[in-house]
């Protein structure tokens, strides 16, 4: 059994990414430059979007913090928008969700620019990706890539189940591993809250991808030996005797699964830290308009 140490991967591709913008300083280019808009006091997505920043330092990036408290209009955040879309300087940006509940998450989505959404959550980047076009992959989908390519796991041709179907995890790894590419060429069922003998699929599975939001719901009676699974769940699970009160939790067993598993990724320090590093190589990607010209 290997573990997927993701932590070591994104080190990795961030002292990639590192060289390549010391090469660019070098040569007198653009500094790539990433925005986050931060609405509200959500204490995860704080947590977030500080190491989205911290991420951006680390390599070399220029990066703007816009933060913003809960009475902000869905009308401010539309200028504030509209703004970065029009400001040369940033290269990309993104808007944290959840936002609070008074403001339109998709009006948001599609204001803004698709040049500039480095997290390929505009439908004009979703349906590039699934039409297999140059675009801004999701962080996550993203990440899960970058471990199957790097980890040299084998695709094409099995059956890989995907558990859960929201617009930024599960529905687009679903697109991805099923297109003709590499990684891809995948046999893919999505499955979400209405399947029915869930088990039937999750055994059947040679790649297993969880997006559930559910901690521990993933046992070792629901895999086969040999199983490659990808735990995309953080999930804050109260504990008073850690040093804050919480621990995090895959959607995965992992004492138990692992026993089983070919290859698995650890909750924390598996898709996690993959995220960020997909958002810096977007970034990097609107630096040098290699997308969209
Ligand atoms: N909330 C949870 N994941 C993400 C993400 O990848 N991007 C943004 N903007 N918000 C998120």
């Amino acid at each position: 059994m290997t573990i997927i140490d993701g932590k070591q991967l994104a080190s990795d591709i961030k002292e990639e990414i590192a060289t390549e913008v010391k090469k660019i300083a070098e040569a007198g280019g653009k500094i790539p430059h990433l925005a986050a808009v931060l609405v509200g006091e959500d204490a995860a997505s704080q947590a977030y979007v500080r190491n989205k920043v911290r991420s951006c330092e680390k390599v070399g990036f220029k990066s703007t913090m816009v933060t913003k408290d809960t009475s902000l209009t869905q009308s401010e955040l539309m200028d504030i928008i509209d703004k970065l879309n029009k400001d040369d300087d940033i290269d990309g940006f993104i808007v944290q969700l959840p936002l609070p509940k008074h403001l339109d998450e998709v009006a948001v989505t599609l204001a803004i620019d698709p040049k500039k959404d480095v997290d390929g959550f505009h439908p004009m980047n979703f349906g590039r990706m699934a039409q297999g076009l140059p675009c801004y992959l999701p962080a996550t989908p993203f990440g899960i890539l970058q471990m199957l390519e790097r980890y040299k796991i084998d695709v094409e041709g099995k059956e890989c189940v995907v558990l859960g179907r929201s617009n930024i995890v599960g529905t687009p790894i679903s697109i991805l591993l099923s297109r003709k590419a590499s990684p891809g060429n995948a046999t893919v069922v999505l499955c979400h809250s209405r399947t029915q003998n869930l088990v039937d699929y999750t055994r059947r599975a040679d790649i297993l991808i969880v997006a559930l939001g559910r901690p521990e719901m993933i046992t070792a009676d629901m895999v086969k030996k040999g199983v490659v699974i990808i735990d995309v769940g953080i999930n804050r699970v109260d504990d008073e005797t850690a040093k804050r009160g919480y621990r995090l939790k895959g959607d995965v067993k992992f004492d138990e699964v692992s026993k089983l598993a070919s290859f698995i990724t650890p909750v924390p320090g598996g898709v996690g830290p993959m995220t960020v590093t997909s958002l810096l190589m977007n970034t990097l990607k609107a630096s040098r308009k290699e997308i969209y010209g």
